[in-house]
C-alpha cells in the first residue's frame, strides 16, 4: 500500500479559499509548494484546476471531475487518482481545495500544512480533524507561516476504499 500526501495552507479558522481562490499570496509558502511537489503527482479538484488554469511544471497533474477537461488527465473518482499513484514510483499529493480534501484526509498518512498567519476572511474551508491523532514531524517557522509536517500510521481505510 502506497503512502499517500496531502498539502494545504489554511488559517487557524481553517479558511483555504475565498471566492475561487486563495485569500493571500506568500511567495516563500508557494516556493515550499512547490519544492513538496516537484517531480510528483498532484491531485486537484476541478475547480481548484480552473482557479490555477493549467498544469503546473514537473509535476504530473491530475483533476477530479465528473466531466473532461482538455489537455489534462481527469479521474471521476478519488480510487482512480490512487490507482494511477499506485502504478507510478513517484509521491502523489492531494492539493485541494475543500472537496478533494474532505475525500482523502481519512487515507493520507502525511500531511504538509501551512498554517497562515493573520485574520483572512473565505468561504471555503479544511475539514475539522482531530490533530491530535497526528504526530508533528517537522515544524518550520516563516515570518507569515509555519509549516507543520504531520504523520501517522497509513490508514486501513485506504484498503477499503
Ligand atoms: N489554501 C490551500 O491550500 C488551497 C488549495 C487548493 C485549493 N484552495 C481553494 O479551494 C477552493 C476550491 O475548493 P472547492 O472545494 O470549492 O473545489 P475543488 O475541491 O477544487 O473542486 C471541486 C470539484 O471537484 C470535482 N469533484 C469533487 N468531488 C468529486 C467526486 N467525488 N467525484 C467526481 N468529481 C468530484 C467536481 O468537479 P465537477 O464539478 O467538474 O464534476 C467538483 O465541482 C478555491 O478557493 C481554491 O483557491 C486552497
Amino acid at each position: 500500500m502506497k503512502e499517500l500526501y496531502l498539502i494545504a495552507a489554511m488559517t487557524e479558522k481553517r479558511v483555504i479559499g475565498a471566492d475561487g481562490k486563495i485569500p493571500w499570496h506568500i511567495p516563500q509558502e508557494l516556493g515550499l509548494f512547490k519544492k513538496l511537489t516537484t517531480g510528483n503527482i498532484i491531485v486537484m479538484g476541478r475547480k481548484t484546476y480552473e482557479s490555477i488554469g493549467r498544469p503546473l511544471p514537473d509535476r504530473e497533474t491530475i483533476v477530479i471531475s465528473s466531466g473532461n477537461i482538455e489537455g489534462v488527465t481527469t479521474y471521476r473518482t478519488i480510487l482512480d487518482a490512487v490507482r494511477a499513484g499506485e502504478r507510478s514510483d513517484k509521491k502523489l499529493f492531494f492539493i485541494g481545495g475543500a472537496d478533494i480534501y474532505n475525500l482523502t484526509v481519512n487515507i493520507v498518512s502525511h500531511m504538509y500544512i501551512s498554517w497562515v498567519k493573520g485574520k483572512y476572511e473565505g468561504d471555503t474551508y479544511f475539514p475539522e480533524i482531530d490533530f491530535l491523532q497526528w504526530r508533528e514531524a517537522e515544524k518550520t517557522y516563516f515570518d507569515n507561516f509555519t509549516m507543520v509536517h504531520y504523520t501517522r500510521p497509513q490508514s486501513s481505510s485506504y484498503s477499503l476504499m
